[in-house]
Order: structure tokens, then sequence, then C-alpha cells
């Protein structure tokens, strides 16, 4: 994506953000549908129906629940400015990261979280992130806005803020511009607990016990910004750089990820699991984002219906690359030691009006919820492949979880959506097959419902249920066959527009409501879901 990013840098200045085309549809208001939202809901009058064959019976596959990683780059304001405040500053924190981001990250569980990047990663090297905070070098940030960054958050910071919030640090190395020994140090720094070089640097800093990292990204996107490698030869260097990590405790293995594919290069799959041993490779990544065109994203806020679906229809095409690339790890590693990790995805649009381009600064609206509902469903019925993901970016990037401006800060439609997946976690995962209708626009259709659900370690099943068509409710049936549940409750995600976002004035406008818009017989659920809503049902 390297050579793309540059030419979206150049052809944002001249880019002219498209402005409001007007409604796409007229809406009719159907007061009282919905009477347990707490919002006056906006929908046309058509229907659809669905049909959902649950299989309540017939788990085995567990949804791992690192499925719902993060990921947090040095980029534009999602460390400086948005997590890392510093601890002078008047903005509540703790060792200067904003205590209501750590609060709202609890909530949200959140499992993993990915650092220092991205692109950003293939330039960092660690050591200048520790120790005396005014004793480590300014550098220039080349990759996003060549911004200079003063190294003030680091390892410390970092693997300090993960213990916080209850994550585990996903770490990816500089294999681009760094070498096999800074990494080397750098596993041993933050995991050795004897006698070292390295361990006693990480005491005089003033950490006695190691963090005990065991997810490490061997490079990102080898292919591009991190070293425009073939994948024969990414191949050989992953090796070598994962030949000298080690977890320094022999007790539990590192889990080492090698760089992945762009999109449908199933040619970098192919190589990776044909040159690379099983036992030094327990991940292989996967990149791809939700866009209307590459080259002319349009705004994040203020698009059409026919931005949408072509939105829609990218995220929807996460299906078929974890399935394509699945099928090729399926021939070299039928046992599935090796998982797909999916450590970038999210929506990417122009960056807000007036901001830096090269920061990557985005609202979130229902379109993204609409995203985040779908991917994290493929993720759920892939999971015995897929075991590890993250949502690119956590706080002020692209589709970010958390919004914030000085001491305000917002959580987006995005948020809401994973908080509400949050039940699938560790759960047993329930396969299902759907029938239903199409999302149909001219002569272009998407299925119109996305489904997964899961069965949690008490026994509760939930299902999760999104509806991307932008004009037509749907008619949902779920038959629940090999089991039996007596209560049933549910949340919806809803507004009146699919441009509606949560700002800085009206922060809640789009959030969680009470769903009761269903009927239960013994053995089937019938719903019905507003058009762009996700549902997320609980049965018992
Ligand atoms: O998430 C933004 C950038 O997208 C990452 O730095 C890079 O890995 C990808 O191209």
């Amino acid at each position: 994506m390297i050579s793309e990013n540059y030419k979206m840098k150049k052809t944002l200045s001249a880019k002219t953000i498209l402005r409001r085309k007007g409604e796409a549809a007229k809406p009719t208001r159907l007061a009282g549908i919905f009477p347990a939202a707490s919002f006056l809901f906006l929908v046309t009058t058509s229907f659809a129906q669905t049909s959902i064959i649950l299989q309540a019976d017939n788990g085995k596959e567990k949804i791992n629940k690192n499925i719902y990683g993060h990921f947090a780059e040095h980029l534009g304001h999602c460390i400086y400015g948005g997590f890392y405040v510093g601890d002078t500053s008047l903005i509540p924190n703790s060792n200067g990261v904003r205590n209501d981001i750590i609060e709202a990250l609890k909530k949200l569980k959140i499992p993993t979280l990915r650092w220092p990047g991205g692109c950003f990663a293939d330039t960092y090297h660690w050591k200048d992130g520790i120790g005396p905070k005014n004793k480590r070098p300014v550098i220039v940030n080349r990759w996003w806005g060549g911004v200079t960054e003063d190294n003030s958050f680091g390892t410390h910071d970092f693997l300090d803020l993960c213990e916080k919030i209850g994550a585990e640090p996903y770490l990816a190395a500089n294999v681009g511009s760094g070498t096999v020994q800074e990494l080397e140090d750098w596993v041993q720094y933050v995991n050795f607990d004897g006698t070292s070089p390295m361990s006693k640097l990480r005491k005089e800093n003033g950490r006695e016990k190691p963090w005990n990292v065991k997810m490490w990204g061997v490079g990102n996107e080898a292919w591009g910004c991190g070293g425009n490698m073939k994948p024969e030869h990414y191949a050989d260097v992953y090796r070598q750089y994962a030949t000298f990590m080690t977890d320094w405790t022999n007790s539990d293995h590192l889990f080492r990820v090698a760089s992945g594919a762009n999109v449908d290069d199933y040619h970098w799959t192919e190589v990776m699991m044909r040159d690379i041993p099983r036992n030094m490779l327990e991940g292989v990544a996967l990149h791809h984002y939700s866009f209307v065109e590459w080259n002319n994203k349009g705004s994040a806020t203020d698009f059409t219906e026919q931005q949408y679906f072509a939105t829609m229809k990218t995220a929807w095409r996460m299906n078929e690359l974890v399935t394509r690339h699945s099928t090729i790890m399926d021939r070299y590693d039928p046992e599935k030691r090796t998982a797909l990790v999916v450590d970038e995805w999210g929506g990417w649009y122009n960056v807000e009006p007036g901001t830096n381009p090269g920061f990557l600064y985005q609202q979130n609206t229902m379109r993204d919820a609409m995203i985040a509902g779908v991917t994290l469903n493929i993720f759920n019925n892939h999971c015995d492949r897929v075991r590890a993901a993250n949502l690119a970016q956590t706080v002020n990037v692209l589709q970010a979880v958390i919004l914030t401006n000085k001491e305000k800060m917002i959580l987006t439609p995005t948020y809401h959506v994973m908080e509400m997946y949050n039940v699938h976690q560790d759960a047993t995962l329930i396969p299902l097959t759907i029938a239903g209708s199409d999302y149909i626009l001219g002569d272009q259709k998407l299925p119109a419902i996305s489904a997964s659900a899961s069965k949690d370690k008490n026994g509760a099943v939930h299902v999760s249920l999104v509806n991307i068509d932008a004009g037509k409710s749907q008619d949902v049936t779920i038959d629940i066959r090999g089991a039996k549940y007596t209560a049933i409750s549910g949340r919806i995600l809803a507004s009146a527009k699919l441009q509606d976002y949560n700002s800085f004035d009206t922060p809640d406008k789009i959030k969680p409501a009470p769903f009761k818009n269903f009927k239960k017989t013994d053995s089937q659920v019938s719903v019905t879901l507003p058009p762009f809503s996700v549902v997320v049902l609980e049965l018992k």
C-alpha cells in the first residue's frame, strides 16, 4: 500500500470533498414500532424476509477473543494527543495516558493491542523510547505527516498501558530498517526474568519483572512500506529474524506473525506457508481495508447511497479473502496450527476537512457500524483459522472506536458494535446457515443480512445480526435446532440516517438501546431488523 499511500497523499490536497447530494429515499416515520428504543426511528415501509438455522448443539470451534483486538500506531493523534497526553496534562491521566480512554477500553474488553505500527514499526528503534524521557532522541515520523516526536511514549508506557486495560500486547517489530540483534534485544528486554544485559537495563529503567509479551509481528507490510520485498525474500528474512526470537522463559512459546498479504495477494500467503516451517510460524497476517474507491475515497460523513454500497461491497469482500487465504493455508497446514491474523482492517475515507492529510483522522458513522458488524461476523464464522484481528485504529485514526478533542472524548458507533459483540469473546461458535434476500442497488446486490452466533461458558447463546440494507427492514426468522431457550433479550444500534455520527456536541446520538421487536415460539425466534442496524440477541 506504500505507493498508493503516496498517491493518496498527493491527490488529497487537490481533492474536492464531496458535497451532500440530497437524501437517497424519503423515509417514513413508523411511530411506536420500536417501543424500547429511546430515539425516534425513521425507516422505509418495505420489508424483506431472511431465514437462519442455528445448530445450537453442534458447536466445536472457539471464537478466539483476540479476533476483537485493536491497533495503535504512532500516527496522527492516536498515541500523542490521543492515548497519551503526558503526565503534566490537566486531562486526568495515569502516567500520561488518559483515564477516560483506559476506562472505555476496559469496558470494551479489548483483548489485544498492536503497537507501534503499521508502517511506523519498520522505522522504529525501540531503544529510542526507554530511559529518562528528557534524554530520548527526537525523531521524524516519515510515514505520517513528517512530524517530529520526542519518544516520550515508549515500551514501558505501552506495556504498562496494556496491563491497565487488561489487554495482551502485540508488538510489531522493525524488520525493514532494524537488525536481528535489535529484535533479539527487545524480546530479551521485555521477557527475560534472569540476569542479562537487557533485563538489567529494564530494571535500571524501573521495571523489575518482565511483561512476558507473547504476540510479535515480524515486520509489517513487507511487500510495501516494510521494505518492498518479494515474498520469497521476505520468507527467508522472516526465518532469520524468527530464529533469534525466543521467549526467554522456556515455558510459553512466542506467537510470531509473518507480515501477510495485501488483500488478494494469494501468492504471498502461498509462499509464507510453503517456505516457512510450521514450528516457526504461529500466524500469517492479512490486511484489508473497506473504502469507496482507493483513489477516490470520499467523505467519512457526507456520502451517497452509491458510495455506501461500494464501501459495503469491500467490507463483504473480507469473507472471500479469509476463505481463499484459509484454503491455501489448509493445503500446507490441515491441522490449522498457523493462524490467519487480520491485523489491519476497517473503513478508510478522506480525512476530515482542515485536518492534516497524513494524520488519517476521520469521523465514524452508521456506515462504520455496518462494516464492523459484518466484518466481525465474518471473523467469528471463520474462527477455526482467523484467531486474531486488529481494527485500525483505536483512537483518532481511520475507523477509530474513540475520538478525542482536548479534554473531550467520544465513543463512535464502531465502539458500540464492538462492545455489543464482546459476548462472543472465547465463546463456542454455533454454526448457522442463512437464506435471505439481497440489498439491491441498481443492477448490483449484496447479502442484506450478516449473522453469527455463539454459546458462552454459562450456556447463553448470542446471535449478532446486521441488516446493511439502506432502505428496507428485514424480517428474520431464526430456527433453533438442538436446544431450547426460554428467555430472550436484545440490544440494537440504529439511527435515523446512515450518515449519522456522534459528535463532541452530541456524543450520545448513537448508542445501544434495548431491543424488543421479536416474537418467540418453542424453537423459533422472529425479529424485524430496521435498515442499517445491528442487533445482538441473548437466548437463555
Ligand atoms: O493503518 C494505517 C496504515 O495502513 C498502516 O501503517 C499500514 O500498515 C497500512 O498500510
